[in-house]
């Protein structure tokens, strides 16, 4: 038996996508980072933002002018409002100390499911 929140079948939700869900106060968004599922409130610790309707980047690195990396497959989700980016791997914003709420994701029978809501 499961318990939980099931979410979605894996297959549902493919690399680079997210399912959002009407659970909680403001909402959830289960992302596939990399074949990895990561849960998000849809709630910006900025100023309150509907963050999850933000768009997906990858995460760029320079070491010096001119040299740019740019690596994975869009981990960084940015808020709408005002541009914020947050990585979605942890949660933790880019600059500064904001940190949005993340969920625990378990899989289960090909399943997703968001644990404590
Ligand atoms: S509300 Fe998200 S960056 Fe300001």
């Amino acid at each position: 038996m499961t318990s939980g929140y099931v979410v979605a079948r894996v297959d549902e939700i493919p690399p680079g996508t997210h399912k959002f869900v009407s659970v909680g106060k403001f909402g959830i968004a289960v992302y596939n980072v990399n074949g990895e599922f990561r849960a998000v409130t849809n709630y910006c610790p900025h100023r309150g933002g509907p963050l999850c309707v933000g768009k997906r980047y990858p995460i760029v690195e320079s070491s010096e002018p001119y040299d740019i990396k740019v690596s994975g497959t869009d981990e960084i989700l940015r808020c709408p409002w005002h541009g914020l980016e947050f990585d979605l791997r942890d949660g933790q914003a880019e600059v500064g100390k904001l940190r949005v709420r993340m969920h625990q994701v378990r899989v289960e029978n090909d399943q997703i499911v968001l644990q404590g809501v």
